[in-house]
């Protein structure tokens, strides 16, 4: 079933830095910590990693088996092995099709931020600089340009070359840096309220909501139920090992995240006070991290330095989307890798110039009474992954059966020392969690229960 054609990784290292650099991006810097202030910090984080330990894990598994398995991408992998999901794959594009323009966008922001951070710019601590950069008529859409014109010209140029090259030279620096920041953080006075929210579990902080934003953050972070990681996995050779690589991807992802946090959420407090966790939301990094970056000696070096390396962090990820959506379009509409790039671009150009207007000249446009870039997050996260990863656990384990998971997992004689829970997971724990969690939380979004 493998097509020899198709580009593949230069074995364990390859494949795991590549994984690790679409994992690592804009979902941890950006997006966890803002959830984590907004969810009860402490106790989010413990949902969290218990999601990420068994869900998280089952689905990773399953995702990079089922394209190892089969050589191909989703739209067909499903298909192959079961002929009742055909329509997985669909709407599994569907998924990263939707996240890319407004995943753009917000690299956009973060070249803005990283080129003023470069220039020096004065004001960029004041808490406004944020929000009067984004309600401009044309700068945030420029820079989203830019950041997507970047992403296609590495995916147009191929999977070796653009993917490995890029995320090999990153995630080395980015812990680094995220490690040094962090510590800065939690030795200036008044940081330690905000530790403690971060890290100790207030379970009265606890409700499905918690969960659900969890669960949606898990998707988004590592890359699953997406259609991504069945991508990577069918350009992944046999020997690769699978269980080993799954759980070396899901720790630095998730430590990332827990850094980015540390370094953002102790900072809320003292810059912002405790005010400043409920209403910093999407903008909490951009809002934070340039106060933090002017109070020390060298903020200026240090900033910039981040604002590059989070950019670089979120055009491997963006890389990534992009690649799976035009691996996608090219097996099942037999185009070629420039036309499908060209297709996507376009689409993505007509997406994303709404949803960067949406804070500024369009913030009257709103769908379910959110802003584009708030609805899109939604409909992805909240709806389309979780049916995915719902449709993707009932094919699995009820429809072909989890063995052929395991038997992929375990073909060249490797151990799989989770495959129990595993089973669980995917037959038991993980439909009936996620029919709770979609159905809960969506009433709960549109009025009908309150939790
Ligand atoms: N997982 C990456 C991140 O956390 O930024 C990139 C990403 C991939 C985000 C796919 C969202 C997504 F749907």
């Amino acid at each position: 079933m493998n097509d020899k054609k198709r580009g593949s990784f230069s074995g364990h290292i390859g494949f795991i830095l590549a994984a690790a650099g679409s994992a690592i991006g804009l979902g941890n810097m950006w997006r966890f910590p803002y959830l984590a202030a907004q969810y009860g910090g402490g106790i989010f984080i413990l949902v969290y990693i218990l999601l990420a330990l068994t869900f998280g894990f089952t689905l990773m598994t399953t995702e990079i088996a089922i394209g190892r398995k089969t050589g191909l991408s989703p739209i067909q992998a499903y298909k192959v092995l079961d002929s009742h999901f055909g329509f997985l794959g669909y709407l599994t594009l569907l998924v990263p099709t939707i996240i890319l323009p407004y995943y753009c966008v917000i690299g956009g922001w973060v070249i803005k931020y990283m080129f003023s951070s470069i220039a020096g710019t004065p004001g960029m601590a004041d808490s406004s600089f944020f929000g009067s950069f984004i309600g401009m008529p044309s700068e945030p859409v420029a820079w989203f340009l830019v950041f997507l014109a970047l992403v296609a010209i590495v995916v147009v140029s191929g999977v070796e070359k653009g993917i490995e090259r890029i995320s090999k030279l990153l995630m080395p620096f980015l812990l680094l840096l995220t490690i040094g920041i962090s510590i800065y953080v939690i030795t200036i006075p008044g940081s330690m309220d905000g530790l403690k929210y971060y890290l100790l579990p207030d379970f009265s902080n606890f409700s499905l909501k918690t969960v659900c934003a969890a669960m949606g953050q898990m998707f988004f972070s590592m890359s699953i139920a997406m259609g991504i990681m069945v991508t990577y996995g069918s350009y992944t050779p046999k020997e690769v090992c699978m269980s080993k690589s799954v759980n070396q991807i899901e720790f630095f992802d998730t430590l990332v995240a827990f850094l980015a946090g540390l370094m953002i959420i102790p900072a809320v407090f003292v810059f912002s006070g405790e005010e400043g966790l409920a209403s910093g939301g999407p903008g909490l990094m951009f809002i934070t991290l340039p106060k933090v970056f002017d109070s020390m000696a060298g903020g200026r070096i240090i900033g910039s330095l981040f604002f590059i390396l989070v950019f670089l962090a979120a055009l491997t990820s963006a890389i990534s989307v992009m690649e799976a959506i035009v691996s996608m379009v090219i097996d099942r509409w037999k185009m070629s890798r420039r036309n499908a790039c060209l297709f996507i671009f376009v689409l993505c150009i007509c997406i994303g110039i709404p949803t960067s207007l949406g804070n500024g000249m369009w913030a009257n446009l709103k769908i379910l009474g959110m802003d584009l870039l708030t609805f899109f997050d939604y409909l992805s996260n909240s709806v389309l992954m979780p049916i995915v990863a719902l449709c993707t656990s009932i094919m699995v384990g009820w429809v072909i059966g989890p063995k052929v998971i395991c038997d992929e997992v375990t073909r060249n004689g490797e151990k799989f020392a989770r495959e129990k829970i595993f089973n669980i997971m995917v037959r038991y724990v993980a439909p009936i969690l996620l029919v709770v969690i979609l159905v809960f939380y969506n009433m709960a979004q549109f009025g009908f229960i309150q939790f």
